[in-house]
């Protein structure tokens, strides 16, 4: 069980940035996300500070579908990120969060018409073009408006990184971008240059998420630029902007292997120059897209425990009073998590449990066999590294209120997302 940068341990109580678990649920009830913001803070200033490069410009983005919401957003915004955003609903949210949207990238496999047009109103600077049926649709609606866009077009490297199946994105069957090895390729790449009302600046490649082999970057940076070259070999253009996407693997359990991150992105830059160098290329901008290990170790979640229940079988749970509705990832991954009794901080883990959640489902698990002191009702647990793709992937199943979202910073607490409430459940139904 780790506890992060921001975590005590105050008289056997764990303290986030300086403010008891306890404190928070006086204040703001559980369950609850908790996101200690200097860490968020410092995370996003490593990719700033080690991401940089004397030879071309480099642009951080969040890639927002991991943790969208506007004060999270304004503290990207404020540090100098970009955004990586994916919908109508991620557009809205960074354009009501002030952010400069020419320093947005619209992604996405199936992007509709309305999100196109609204992001034409509210100017996002990139689209990020997947496929022939996007091509034509983007170029129309463009056209249409009157406006330029720049465009990149996201590509497949083929590459088959080690994570899980759902979260690979390059493999060659993936339904993301076009691939490097399908000739087509160069017809759609001349027809977009050619395009009055398209700025075509380059491409997009992502190799999927939660990825610890430096090895795999590196690699999609050499078949992304090899093929970059091809490209202007063989159509006489001239590429300027590469963005090579997210997918840095964080901590959630010790089988998790992290590489350390400022040193990665200072290698990861010197691989880019070098090979840049290798295939003479002349890039102006080298982009990231981190979600994950933005905000991941930043947010944990925090319950009280309800029930304790040993099965006939043997096994021990501990029931809490959130679940899969606030964290599907165990339904839907397998995902591990670490859990501590956040009020019994000294006592010793002896026991092993499940911590299982409220939901009417037998997949609705949050930590298989958690080592906890023993636990009773009324006692806080506290599942840590769930600041990225839970609160986004939230739900209402069995009609559950989302949960508030606290930032905490040296001592003081405050709300930066309101917990539903049982009006605001039934608020659409007519
Ligand atoms: N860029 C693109 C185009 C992406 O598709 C993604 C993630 C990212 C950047 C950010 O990747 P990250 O740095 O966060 O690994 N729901 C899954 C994760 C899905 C990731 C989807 N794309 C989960 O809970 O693990």
């Amino acid at each position: 069980m780790r506890l992060f940068d921001g975590m005590t341990v105050e008289n056997g109580e764990l303290n986030i940035s300086g403010v008891g678990v306890s404190e928070l649920k006086a204040q703001y009830g559980t369950p609850l996300y908790v996101y200690d913001e200097n860490m968020l803070v410092n995370q996003c200033r490593t990719f700033i500070n080690n991401f940089k490069s004397s030879r071309f410009s480099t642009e951080v983005l969040f890639a927002s579908k991991a943790f969208s919401c506007l004060e999270v957003l304004r503290i990207a915004n404020r540090e100098g990120l970009g955004v990586d955003v994916v919908s109508l609903g991620e557009i809205h949210t960074a354009y009501k969060a002030g952010y400069d949207m020419r320093r947005a990238y619209f992604h996405g496999n199936n992007k509709t018409r309305e999100e196109l047009q609204y992001a034409l109103e509210v100017g996002v600077g990139t689209i990020v073009i997947d496929n022939n049926y996007e091509y034509e649709m983007i170029n129309k609606i463009v056209r249409e408006s009157g406006n330029t866009v720049d465009v990149l077009l996201r590509i497949n490297t083929g590459i088959d990184a080690h994570t899980h199946e759902y979260i690979k994105t390059a493999k060659d069957d993936s339904k993301f971008g076009y691939s490097v090895y399908d000739e087509t390729i160069y017809d759609l790449i001349a027809d977009i240059n050619n395009q009055s009302n398209l700025n075509f600046v380059g491409f997009h490649s992502h190799i999927g998420s939660q990825i610890f082999e430096k090895t795999s970057f590196f690699e999609a940076v050499k078949v992304v630029m090899e093929f970059t070259r091809r490209v202007q070999e063989r159509l006489g253009l001239t590429i300027s902007v590469l963005n090579l996407g997210g997918g840095f693997g964080v901590y959630y359990t010790e089988e998790d292997r992290p590489f350390e991150l400022a040193e990665f992105l200072r290698e990861y830059i010197e691989v880019v120059e070098r090979e840049s160098d290798n295939f003479g290329l002349d890039l102006t901008k080298v982009v990231i897209e981190p979600g994950r290990s933005l905000t991941c170790n930043a947010g944990s979640t925090l319950y009280s425990v309800g029930g304790v229940k040993k099965t006939f079988a043997g096994r021990e749970y501990v029931f809490v009073d959130g679940g899969m509705a606030d964290n599907p990832r165990y339904a839907l991954y397998k995902a591990k998590y670490e859990a501590m009794l956040a009020n019994k901080m000294n006592e010793e883990a002896d026991a092993t449990y499940t911590v299982a959640g409220k939901c009417c489902e037998s997949g609705d698990m949050l930590v298989m066999d958690a080592k906890l002191p023993r636990a009773e009702q009324g006692d806080l647990l506290l599942v840590s590294s769930t600041g990225a793709y839970n609160y986004s992937m939230s739900s209402n199943y069995n009609r559950l209120p989302k949960l508030p979202v606290v930032f905490v910073k040296d001592g003081t607490s405050r709300l930066v997302v309101k917990g539903e409430t049982l009006e605001d459940l039934i608020r659409q139904d007519i």
